[in-house]
């Protein structure tokens, strides 16, 4: 952070830039979607902080799940889950948690209207091709929960000053 101050206006230009967690689910690894999903997030701006292939133990699983581990649904939700490794995405951009899951759609791929992932990709509940975070808070807790600290890598897009117009972004 670092304060601006001329004779005319004083600017705090203060980070506003926010981290989210994607999981590129099972669903979308087998049926080969990986690099069409990771092209909307960048086409979309987003700049990709973190990004690992990883296959998820029951402990980090239940940890994730947490608020699902007692609905009928959770084993097989696990099981759909463990089918292959996930690839974890840390995106980064103003609002990047509202923006990721506006992306992403509900979770019911049925529902979900075309133009979002879930509505382009998905015709299931629970093969839903990505998990984002919903929420500030949580996307800290899961971005830590996925990604050691040295795994989030800070360097700049040379696009930047092209996807945000001028105050609107600040790093
Ligand atoms: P949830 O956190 O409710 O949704 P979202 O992924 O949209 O944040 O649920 C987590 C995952 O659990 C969801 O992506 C798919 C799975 N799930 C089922 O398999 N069956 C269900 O009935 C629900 C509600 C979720």
């Amino acid at each position: 952070m670092f304060v601006y101050l001329s004779r005319h206006y004083l600017t705090y230009n203060i980070n506003n830039m926010e981290k989210t967690l994607v999981l590129l689910k099972p669903s979308c690894v087998q049926r080969q979607l990986i690099g069409e999903v990771l092209n909307r997030f960048e086409r979309r701006g987003l700049r990709i902080a973190g990004m690992k292939m990883m296959q998820l133990s029951d402990e980090i699983l239940r940890e994730h799940y947490a608020h699902l581990v007692n609905r009928p649904f959770f084993p097989s939700l696990a099981a759909s889950m463990q089918a292959s490794p996930v690839v974890a995405l840390a995106l980064e951009g103003v609002d990047a948690v509202q923006v990721v899951r506006a992306m992403a759609g509900p979770t019911n791929g049925r529902e979900a209207a075309p133009g979002t992932i879930r509505g382009d990709y998905s015709m299931s509940n629970q093969q839903n091709i990505v998990h984002a975070s919903d929420s500030t808070s949580n996307a800290e807790i899961e971005l830590k929960r996925f990604f050691r600290d040295d795994e989030i890598l800070d360097y700049t897009i040379g696009t930047f000053a092209f996807i945000y117009g001028d105050g609107e972004a600040n790093r």
